[in-house]
């Protein structure tokens, strides 16, 4: 099946009661059983719901993988992720990591023995100079949040399988109708549902697709041991915003690329960071291994104090200042004080997370609309 059609037709349940085309929300903790261990494959909801069941499949077939896990949030999937590992295991991540991902390695699992080296990966020399026994886990974001960085997901693939460590990518910014990560050797692919998959800005959740069987057990083990699940009305609202993720999609894309040649042209603009652009590093990797280049754009406003910047962000009115992305409705935020707030102010600046940078999620509104409250923003 094509990626429109999985969309909506995976993981439904055939309703022996009523026939209904949508999966009931099961809103139910447990379930009844004839004698002990005699039941319908359901005995307790934090270890499997119907519901998120039917989510599961349906984000397992998007991204052409065999298993689906969904969590309460994005960071309830990346902290399962983590676990997977011991003491002394170390990490090699992208250095411009979301803030929150940043956040739960460096001052979280740093406590536990784990060690995070944060590497520029838009080119793998330092990456692969930093392999060594203890290497467990390739960490890449594809684009990167905020800057727009593309890591070539082949080449980090090979570079993990010859360390016999996993690569993990986080998808949530390109989402499964531009990027199927798995498709070219990651082993996990992960996502903050609440983002495109939601699409609604209505619900908050993470999920996790993987084809390997006994990688996707010991996920499900976490999972089940730790219990970071979503409700089942989270998961009707997810596999319902995925019904129409391709068509949300392509008009995110095509309305991003209007905003860019409007910024573009834009005589307060420093630098744009989107990865369609000729002028992008890895332009050559996206065009390779997505489908096309999203609807996050992340620029830089050549009078660059924070005033000038927040004043900008505060005077949208079509464009919501807010975080979070992904949603139907456009955003304007400013990372530095808001989703990479968490990141130390050398850190994040070395990475070009600068106060005059600011990250527009553009929706799918009518884009005259748009450019004119940009427009206005900017003047
Ligand atoms: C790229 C990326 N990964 C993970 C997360 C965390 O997801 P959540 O907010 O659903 O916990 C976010 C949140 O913004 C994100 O942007």
């Amino acid at each position: 099946m094509k990626f429109g059609t999985k969309a909506i037709h995976s993981g439904l349940i055939d309703d022996p009661i009523t026939g209904a085309i949508i999966p009931p929300i099961y809103q139910t903790s447990t379930y009844a059983q004839k004698a002990p261990g005699d039941h319908k494959g359901y005995e307790y909801s934090r270890t499997q719901n119907p519901t998120r069941t039917a989510l599961e499949k349906n984000i397992a077939a998007i991204e052409n993988a065999k298993h689906g896990l969904c969590f309460s949030s994005g960071m309830g999937a990346i902290d399962a992720v983590i676990k997977l590992l011991n003491p002394g295991d170390e990490v090699i991540a992208n250095n411009d990591l979301y803030g929150g991902t940043y956040r739960l390695f460096a001052n979280v699992f740093s406590k536990y023995g784990i060690k995070f080296h944060f590497v520029n990966m838009e080119t793998l020399e330092v990456a692969a100079s930093l392999v060594n026994d203890n290497t467990k886990v390739f960490w890449v974001e594809t684009p990167s949040n905020p800057m727009m960085n593309i890591t070539d997901i082949s080449a980090v693939s090979m570079l993990a399988k010859k360390a016999s460590a996993l690569l993990v990518v986080d998808n949530t910014f390109a989402s499964p109708y531009l990027q199927n990560p798995l498709d070219y050797g990651a082993d996990i692919v992960l996502h903050s549902a609440t983002k495109y998959l939601g699409g609604h800005s209505d619900v908050v959740m993470g999920a996790i697709a993987i084809s390997n069987d006994e990688l996707a057990e010991k996920v499900a083990y976490i999972q089940n041991s730790c219990g970071a699940i979503p409700s089942p009305h989270d998961c009707f609202l997810v596999q319902r915003g995925i019904k129409t993720l391709h068509l949300r999609m392509e008009r995110h894309c095509e309305n991003a690329k209007r905003i860019i040649d409007f910024l573009s042209n834009h005589q307060r603009i420093g630098n744009l960071y989107w990865p369609g652009l000729d002028s992008h590093p890895n332009h050559q990797v996206a065009k390779n291994q997505m489908r096309d280049f999203g609807g996050m754009i992340s620029f830089t406003l050549k009078d660059a104090t924070l005033e000038a910047t927040s004043s900008v962000v505060s005077k949208t009115q079509v464009f919501t200042l807010a975080e979070s992305l992904g949603g139907v409705e456009s955003l304007i935020g400013h990372p530095a004080t808001m989703t990479h707030a968490s990141i130390p102010k050398e850190e994040r600046e070395k990475v070009g997370v600068v106060d005059a940078l600011i990250r527009l999620s553009v929706g799918v509104e009518d884009v005259e609309d748009l450019r004119n409250d940009l427009n206005q923003a900017l003047s």
